[in-house]
């Protein structure tokens, strides 16, 4: 799978918001159409925003705008990911060193590097997971939400490709359906045996003794261990808590913050309601009811069993000592 493909100055993005079923890329050449692309969902996941708007920032410069102006209007598009503001520190370091030659370049390394990361954090996390293991995953964090691969359906995968012999419950992820559009349309394409439920049906599963781990990705892992994910990833790791189920985290130190001390620093982006009050065109909800529509939740370190990275397996404790390169 190929969710974005970078050739002869256009990024092609696989649009998110017509899986599974439409296979349609939209093309940017421009930093507005890279812009556009993360603030409506069609590139989402943080690694994958971060690649995307490593790309735009090439585009604007490229184009004559300001450093300032190219960073600020990327970095506005969506709050919560810190892989955005971490891809756009690395363009502007490399646009101050080596000026606009390089920048192309660097972009590349980004999308490359961020494969590799993936891959290499999912061989560390398959060494926690068994052949016959039930495995739960929550939103996407698979191929479509990087450059290629994923990371905690990277290590999906990966126990897959050794064992064989696994199977996952995948929450659908209301209210954009990340886990049935998206996690359900890659595990099918891979062959891995899966079976879809809504968020709200994790528990009875964990009580009839259903799951053996959890595994999700996440937006933004501050100094302490605490996590931001997507909106639903707190209740999970209360539940795996609660019924004695390790609960791990795969992402790549991109995603680490090294600037905030614990999650209540993470900023929590709240998208249109419109998202909650309607299904597909469908509306759900009836017309002037107040409407909540935060899209991540913080997860407290002590709730989290290990941290799976491309440095290794650590616990929370361990965060802050990770060096970043
Ligand atoms: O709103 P999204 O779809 O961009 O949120 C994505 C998630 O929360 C993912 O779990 C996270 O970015 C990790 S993706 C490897």
């Amino acid at each position: 799978m190929r969710p974005i493909i970078y050739d002869n100055n256009t990024l092609k993005l696989l649009d998110q918001r017509k899986l599974p079923f439409k296979q349609n890329y939209c093309e940017c050449t421009d930093l507005e159409d890279v812009v556009e692309a993360i603030r409506d969902m069609k590139v989402r996941g943080a690694p994958a925003i971060g690649v995307a708007a490593a790309f735009g920032f090439y585009f604007g410069m490229k184009n004559g705008l300001s450093v300032d102006n190219v960073y600020n209007e990327l970095f506005n598009t969506r709050p919560t990911a810190v892989n955005l503001k971490w891809a756009l520190d690395r363009m502007k370091e490399s646009f101050e060193q080596h000026g606009i030659s390089y920048l192309e370049k660097t972009a590349m390394e980004i999308f490359d590097e961020d494969i590799k990361t993936n891959k290499k954090l999912s061989d560390y996390g398959a060494s926690l997971f068994k052949s016959g293991d039930n495995i739960l995953t929550h939103c996407n964090a698979g191929a479509l939400a990087t450059a290629g691969y994923g990371t905690a359906l990277g290590v999906i995968r990966s126990v897959f490709d050794k064992t064989k012999n696994i199977h996952v419950y995948v929450d659908e992820t209301r209210p954009f359906f990340q886990g049935s559009r998206l996690t359900s349309f890659e595990l099918h394409e891979e062959g891995i045996e899966h079976t879809v439920i809504c968020d709200n049906m994790a528990g009875f599963l964990m009580n009839r003794g259903m799951v053996d781990k959890v595994i999700v990705g996440a937006d933004r892992i501050a100094c302490n261990g605490d996590a931001a994910n997507k909106i639903g990833t707190y209740q999970l790791a209360v539940l795996s808590d609660y019924h004695n189920i390790p609960f791990y985290i795969a992402a790549p130190v991109s995603s680490i913050d090294f600037s905030l001390s614990s999650g209540e620093e993470i900023p929590i982006e709240y998208r249109d309601v419109s998202e909650v009050a309607y299904c597909g065109d469908n509306r759900i909800v009836p017309d002037g009811i107040d409407i909540l529509n935060p899209a991540f939740d913080v997860t407290p370190h002590h709730l989290i069993t290990a941290f799976i990275t491309e440095k290794g397996i650590f616990q929370s404790e361990g965060i802050k000592n990770i060096q970043r390169r």
